[in-house]
């Protein structure tokens, strides 16, 4: 099948490359010159594991890259939308980028096609969209406008995107639907996974992968209910965290014992500094913003909201507790990326923590895998960019953790404790455990835990954040 996708960001350019690598024929437009001109230098512009292997094996073959959105319509049955859908002032979501692609393809439409929504969109998008392709001329007969929301994770998604726990599709006509299920085919039938150079398997993964099949409307707003459901188990289980400090119970003894209740399953209860990235928070906006324009007042997400700024407060109050006054001290940061595993640091709340300190007058030295060159073009020099761990920690008056990167779950603790001014650990993501942390020497404070001290010292119990 010949398929356009338009808009080669996180979302655009790994669906694009997974469906070449299915055996699609695709064209990735974009409308910026620099990422097309990367592109077809082989440069890959964003950090996403495998996504260089799926662009080396199919460049130039099963995958072209274009600015003519025109010719790229005209050569393709399905045409996926994917360009940026920012959040505005007030919240709603932008759909101005999405209005502008659906204006050009109406000009392209010279036989039958399916529009189709990648990009996460509120309900009613679609109509809008047909609207405004009838609006520029095309003829009525010769298209579909469909939804396909996009479930992937940046860091794994890749395989999110080749091993699904479903694939939904949202069409209104039989035909629509029917040319979608075509190109799900190697997944659904799962010829893709028999194939020797299929991406590996990873754990858990469901094959084949049920296909969904929905109205456009219902799929449009399953996307957003499902990004918002998730954000507001994140915002829960920090809440419970909070409670936790307070009491002084052990957030990690709870989130197992209401994980293990299948109605509720252990993911996504990671209490930390709350959740960031470029969906969680301008879709659980732009859910709030479109219940309410229709009339219904969801009140329950703007808590959720509440509780995700309000993690960023504590941690800082936690900062503030471990060091009393903060002008002038040099913190050591791991992480900068809105979480492991990516180079995103759009709404991160590290970045955000970093300017809060820096603000307040510390010192920052800070250390990310892969999110290093995308701070330097925002912070510049306000910050110092360190080579490793080890570097961040040096001379350093505490040491914060921001991200959940893997590699700094299993730190050497002993040379940290010598690198540091201070043996003082602040966890903003929970990778270690207290009674560990005081064994080794640290003064540890995370998310949900009473702060531990060095064995023989006694251990505080914060209320509201404060030593009680
Ligand atoms: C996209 C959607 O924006 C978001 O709603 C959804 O939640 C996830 O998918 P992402 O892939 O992260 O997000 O967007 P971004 O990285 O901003 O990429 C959008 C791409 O579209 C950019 O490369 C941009 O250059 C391109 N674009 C934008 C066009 O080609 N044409 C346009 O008119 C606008
Ligand atoms: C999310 C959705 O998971 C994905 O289905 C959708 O397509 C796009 O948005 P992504 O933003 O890439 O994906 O990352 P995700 O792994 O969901 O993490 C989002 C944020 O929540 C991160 O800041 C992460 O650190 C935080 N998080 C996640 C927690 O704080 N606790 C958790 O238990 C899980």
């Amino acid at each position: 099948m010949r398929i356009a996708v338009v808009g080669s960001g996180y979302v655009g350019l790994v669906a694009g490359a997974c469906f070449a690598d299915l055996g699609h024929e695709v064209v990735l437009v974009d409308n910026d010159e620099r990422k097309l001109a990367a592109l077809r230098q082989g440069q890959v512009p964003i950090h996403e594991k495998f996504l260089p292997e799926l662009l080396t094996r199919n460049r130039g073959t099963r995958l072209q890259f274009s600015d003519d959105l025109k010719q790229a319509v005209r050569l393709s049955s399905a045409v996926f939308v994917a360009v940026g859908t920012p959040p505005t002032e007030t919240g709603e979501a932008d759909l101005s980028y999405v209005e502008s692609v659906a204006r050009e393809i109406s000009g392209a439409i010279d036989d039958y096609k399916v529009v189709v929504e990648k990009s996460t969109v509120p309900v009613y998008t679609s109509e809008w969209i047909r609207r405004i392709i009838l609006r520029n001329g095309a003829d009525p007969e010769r298209f579909d406008v469909a939804s396909n929301p996009e479930f992937l994770r940046e860091g794994t998604a890749v395989t999110d995107f080749l091993y699904p726990d479903r694939i939904l599709i949202g069409c209104d006509s039989t035909r629509s639907a029917e040319l979608l299920r075509e190109i799900y085919a190697p997944l659904t039938g799962a010829s893709y996974y028999r194939r020797a150079e299929a991406i590996p398997q990873p754990d858990r993964a469901l094959i084949p992968p049920p296909l969904i099949v929905t109205s456009t409307k219902s799929a449009e707003l399953t996307k957003h209910a499902c990004n918002a459901f998730l954000a507001m188990k994140i915002s829960f289980i920090n809440a419970v965290a909070s409670v936790c400090e307070s009491v002084g119970a052990n957030v990690k003894q709870v989130v197992h014992g209401i994980g293990t209740d299948s109605r509720i399953g252990p993911r996504f209860l990671n209490p930390g500094i709350g959740y960031g990235g470029s969906c969680f928070p301008k879709d659980v906006m732009a859910f709030r913003a479109v219940a309410r324009e229709h009339g219904y007042d969801f009140g329950l997400l703007d808590e959720v909201m509440h509780i995700n700024e309000d993690q960023r407060r504590r941690f800082l109050r936690k900062v503030n507790n471990a060091l009393w006054t903060l002008r002038g001290k040099r913190l050591g940061v791991l992480g900068l990326a809105f979480k492991g595993g990516t180079d995103d640091i759009r709404e991160s709340p590290a970045i955000g923590i970093v300017q809060s300190l820096l603000q307040q007058g510390c010192k920052v030295t800070a250390y990310d895998p892969a999110a290093m060159e995308r701070t330097r073009e925002l912070l510049g020099d306000q910050i110092g960019y360190a080579h490793s761990s080890y570097d961040a920690a040096h001379d350093a008056d505490a040491l914060l953790i921001l991200t959940e990167w893997e590699e700094f779950a299993n730190l050497d603790l002993n040379r940290i404790r010598q690198e540091l001014k201070y043996p003082i650990l602040i966890d903003g993501r929970n990778l270690y455990d207290p009674e560990r942390m005081s064994a080794q020497g640290f003064t540890y404070y995370s998310v949900g835990c009473g702060a531990s001290h060095p064995d023989g010292m006694p251990t505080a119990v914060l209320k509201n954040g404060k030593k009680a």
